[in-house]
């Protein structure tokens, strides 16, 4: 192991022995915050890709739960946004490579201002595609047909990419806990 490696390896784990908003972890709330955007992400995508090849007959229940959980992580995120400049952060995780810090930075930032713009592109879907309308007087016949929505487009495609942009990071933690044999996640739990 280099001098490099041991040295981040050592600070870590002095981090680690800190307590909840200290150097050693993200806030109570950025972490509570974290853990539910994961958990709601893993439901909201997938219950999309499956509305998405339902008739709007089927779907107005779901569509309803999808945008009512899409609002919860929408504020969550708006939340979030507010905590990580007022509490107290964690020592930035070195890598050792500042290529890889590079990502690592871009990939944490992105994840807000995508789940910001996942949020507001749904809400707009939600009333441009007739959808919002649907719902009030129970009726189907006014949503548009779903390639004439266009905020959908932006929608469907700000959600796959953060879908990809999760891949990546899940398997940065991993591959971070293997090299530097170090429980990253601690931080955020
Ligand atoms: C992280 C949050 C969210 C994720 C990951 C997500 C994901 C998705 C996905 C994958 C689709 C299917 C797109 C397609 O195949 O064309 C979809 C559809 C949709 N979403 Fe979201 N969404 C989120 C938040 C929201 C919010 C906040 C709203 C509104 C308040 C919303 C409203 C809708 C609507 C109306 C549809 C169209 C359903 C259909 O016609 O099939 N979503 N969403």
């Amino acid at each position: 192991m280099s001098i490099i490696d041991s040295t981040i390896n050592k600070t870590l784990r002095l981090n680690d022995m800190n307590g909840s908003g200290t150097t050693g972890k993200y806030s109570r709330g950025i972490v509570t915050i974290h853990w539910m955007s994961a958990f709601l992400i893993f439901i909201l995508f997938p219950l999309g890709k499956y509305m998405s090849g339902l008739d709007p007959i089927e779907k107005l229940g779901l569509i309803k739960f999808h945008g009512i959980l899409g609002l919860i992580i929408f504020l969550l995120t708006i939340a979030r946004s507010v905590l990580f400049f007022t509490t107290k952060r964690p020592e930035k995780l070195n890598t050792g490579s500042w290529f890889n810090d590079l990502i690592a930075m871009v990939i944490h930032r992105a994840f807000y201002i995508l789940l910001l713009l996942i949020g507001v592109s749904g809400i707009v879907t939600l009333v441009l595609g007739g959808y919002l309308d649907a719902i009030s007087i129970e009726s189907t016949n006014l949503i548009l047909p779903r390639d004439e929505i266009s905020p959908l487009l932006i929608h469907n495609m700000l959600a796959v990419l953060l879908i990809a942009l999760l891949a990546v990071h899940v398997a940065g933690v991993i591959r971070f806990n293997i090299k530097h044999k170090t429980n990253a996640i601690k931080r955020m739990t």
